[in-house]
């Protein structure tokens, strides 16, 4: 039997296979991760040609017929936007994020949801028992005995349980810990993680089955184990968020199903993780009014528009060369805003140190931030209040020219729902927004044009 066995090496990062060990992956350049592992080797793909009357005939594309209400419903809004408008049958999910981030209460809550319409559920752990489980069920509330629980690593066991259930969802708590006895290696390797997947896959198109995945985080930010896992899945879930902050953020890194783009919030309470229906008004939860270097920006998550003070503190330097430093945005982007600023309106910048910070720890990178960071270091450095009534947003290009953002219309509409009066945004979206009531717009060509509004009000 060992015979027929190869042994490879693979990158525990990456996934990189060699057929010799190296100090070095050639793939992420990481050091000292290549493990040793015994690989069966390949079958031949399902024996060949297929019979005749298996084999299947090209359909016209216009015949399939799909329904929209196939889709699961999770009765967690924010998990369905992000999903794309909830759980596809036979999808697979992998749900990836730090430890103690809240993947297995998000997955117990839809669980307890799905259970309550009569779904049923099998929730697979590898890494509780059944009563840490239950500890963490009577915190969420009460369930409904659809939802079944089975603490397991072995995958041959866990596909005979689920061709014996057939359960319509299933949660495998992370595929690190889950082992199939065919191969030597141990639990979390590549290739363990790797078959533990491809038979989950299996399972999930041949029946119709969903499974969600959790995967834990290395600390590069990766799903642990092999990227390929990535590229097995249908759907890649990515939780983030600040260890000290209470809010999460749910984000479609990948979604055979929907947009990538959209983003869910969620706020980890005593009962589990909340939905934040609106979180721009969340994350301006503590603003401080009447003070410099503080202004209000809109960047677009997905469809969704979300306001966040940006801060800049910007002071006399010290030392020969100024400190920079960019919290939850892009720090080059930061540089290149304060030489525009310093080049194209004149203002001296060369000897300060600059501070700017996202409030409330959301990272955004979306240019439509540029005005707001702009306007909050002239603010700081020039000691001028920016009324608490005024939303900034729009592009800034390298000759201080303020350029077009999309989606101008629902920004705006965004601020004036949360009672902003003001806002100030490129002239080029003037005439894709036509009139607007209720709200003062400031449209503006130059950021010289943006800085004088704000010097002269
Ligand atoms: P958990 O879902 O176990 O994280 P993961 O599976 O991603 O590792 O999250 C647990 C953290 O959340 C833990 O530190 C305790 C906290 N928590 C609450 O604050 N409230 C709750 O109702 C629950 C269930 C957990
Ligand atoms: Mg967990």
């Amino acid at each position: 039997m060992l015979k027929n066995k190869k042994i490879v090496y693979f990158c525990q990062e990456c996934g990189y296979e060699s057929a010799k060990w190296m100090g070095q992956c050639p793939g992420c350049k990481a050091w000292n991760t290549f493990v040793e592992e015994a690989v069966s080797p390949k079958k031949p793909a399902s024996g060949g040609m297929k019979p005749m009357e298996k084999r299947q005939d090209p359909v016209v594309l216009n015949d399939i017929r799909l329904s929209e209400d196939e889709r699961q419903t999770t009765k967690i809004g924010e998990l369905d936007r992000v999903l794309g408008g909830g759980i596809v049958p036979g999808s697979l999910v992998l749900v990836g994020g730090d430890p103690g981030i809240g993947k297995s209460t998000l997955l117990l809550q839809v669980c307890r949801n799905l259970a309550e319409k009569q779904v049923s559920v099998l929730y697979i752990s590898g890494e509780e028992s059944l009563r840490q489980i239950k500890l963490r069920a009577d915190r969420i509330g009460t369930f409904t005995d659809k939802l079944t629980l089975l603490c397991e690593t072995n995958l041959e066991v866990i596909r005979e349980i689920i061709q014996r259930r057939k359960p319509e969802v299933v949660i495998i708590d992370s595929i690190q810990t889950m082992f199939h006895e065919d191969i030597s290696s141990a639990p979390g390797s590549v290739s363990q993680v790797r078959e533990s997947t491809n038979i989950l896959m299996q399972l999930a198109k041949g029946m119709g089955v969903s499974i969600f995945i959790v995967g834990h985080v290395t600390k590069e930010g990766n799903v642990a184990g092999p990227r390929v896992l990535e590229h097995m899945v249908d759907t890649v879930l990515y939780f983030e968020g600040d260890r000290h902050a209470s809010y999460r953020i749910l984000r479609a890194v990948k979604n055979r199903f929907g947009s990538t783009n959209e983003i869910g919030v969620f706020e980890m309470r005593n009962t589990g993780l909340e939905e934040v229906k609106n979180p721009s008004e969340f994350m301006l939860n503590g603003k401080p009014s009447g003070s410099s270097g503080s202004v209000v920006a809109c960047s677009m998550e997905g469809t969704r528009p979300i306001l966040v003070e940006i801060q800049a503190l910007v002071c006399q330097s010290n030392f020969g060369i100024p400190r920079r430093t960019a919290v939850g945005t892009d720090f080059n982007r930061v540089n290149l805003l304060m030489a525009v600023l310093e080049k194209k309106v004149g203002i001296r910048l060369a000897s300060y140190d600059a501070y700017v910070n996202i409030a409330g720890g959301m990272k955004m990178t979306e240019p439509a931030i540029d005005l707001g960071i702009s306007l909050a270091v002239v603010s700081s450095c020039k000691d001028i209040v920016i009324p608490d009534s005024v939303v900034a947003f729009g592009e800034v290009g390298l000759s201080g020219e303020v350029r077009a953002v999309s989606m101008a219309g629902q920004r705006v509409a965004e601020a004036k729902k949360l009672g902003f009066e003001t806002v100030i945004l490129p002239e080029v979206c003037r005439k894709s927004l036509g009139d607007v009531k209720g709200i003062k717009l400031v449209y503006v060509s130059w950021i010289q044009e943006a800085i004088n509004y704000i010097t002269h009000k």
